[in-house]
């Protein structure tokens, strides 16, 4: 909130920041799921690529990080934008804090888009390297799949928190 504008512009500009950022859940995931299936179609239709992600060794990390830019970009997104929309309007209140809109929306893309990039990168350098140490690089950019998949996580533990603080007590706004 803007400590400079006056309590009402300052709701006003918290609404608006509001729609902004759930605007923002909708149009990545508009985009991450042209990406997502483009990546399929691409990955499906061209016999080499095809043979790589079903043949190589590691491979198929390819087809995970196809797998989780849907499930985690398209799907996910989509969830979160319509609930942001949905609960604050069944409950007729506000949601509980825009800065954990703010947060979720930051770290869900960090984790996202780190989990993708490292899954593409292990299956890659798995299917293409021969260096002796392949086994280790590969299980090296997991382990860091991990971390950002923890973000994932926590994003969604703050998603999930905010619309619970935000419809609590939403029977007594019912009974005014
Ligand atoms: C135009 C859209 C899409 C196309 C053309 C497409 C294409 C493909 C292809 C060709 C594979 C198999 C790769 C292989 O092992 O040879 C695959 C795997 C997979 N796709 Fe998609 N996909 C699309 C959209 C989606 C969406 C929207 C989701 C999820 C919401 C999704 C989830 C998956 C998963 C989970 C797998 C792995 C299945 C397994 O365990 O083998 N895909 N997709
Ligand atoms: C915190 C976020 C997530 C992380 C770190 C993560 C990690 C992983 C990993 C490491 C695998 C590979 C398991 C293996 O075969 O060795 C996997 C597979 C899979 N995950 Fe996730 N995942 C996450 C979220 C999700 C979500 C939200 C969905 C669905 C909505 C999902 C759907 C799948 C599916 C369908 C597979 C199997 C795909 C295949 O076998 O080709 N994941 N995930």
């Amino acid at each position: 909130m803007n400590s400079m504008l006056r309590p009402i512009d300052a709701a006003a500009a918290d609404r608006r920041d509001f729609t902004r950022y759930t605007l923002w859940f909708v149009y990545s995931c508009i985009v991450y799921s042209i990406i997502g299936f483009s990546w399929g179609s691409l990955m499906g239709g061209i016999p080499e690529f095809r043979h790589f992600v079903n043949f190589t060794p590691h491979g198929h990390l390819i087809v995970l990080a196809h797998a989780h830019i849907n499930l985690l970009g398209w799907v996910e997104m989509a969830i979160f934008g319509a609930l942001y929309y949905v609960v604050p309007k069944l409950t007729r209140k506000p949601i509980y804090s825009l800065r954990l809109v703010k947060t979720h929306f930051w770290m869900h893309n960090i984790g996202l888009i780190g989990m993708v990039v490292l899954f593409s990168a292990a299956g890659i350098i798995g299917g293409i390297s021969t260096s002796d140490d392949v086994e280790k690089q590969v299980s090296h950019l997991l382990a860091l799949v991990g971390m950002f998949g923890t973000l994932v996580l926590l994003a969604n533990i703050i998603w999930g928190y905010n619309l619970f603080r935000t419809s609590m007590g939403w029977e007594s706004i019912d009974a005014e």
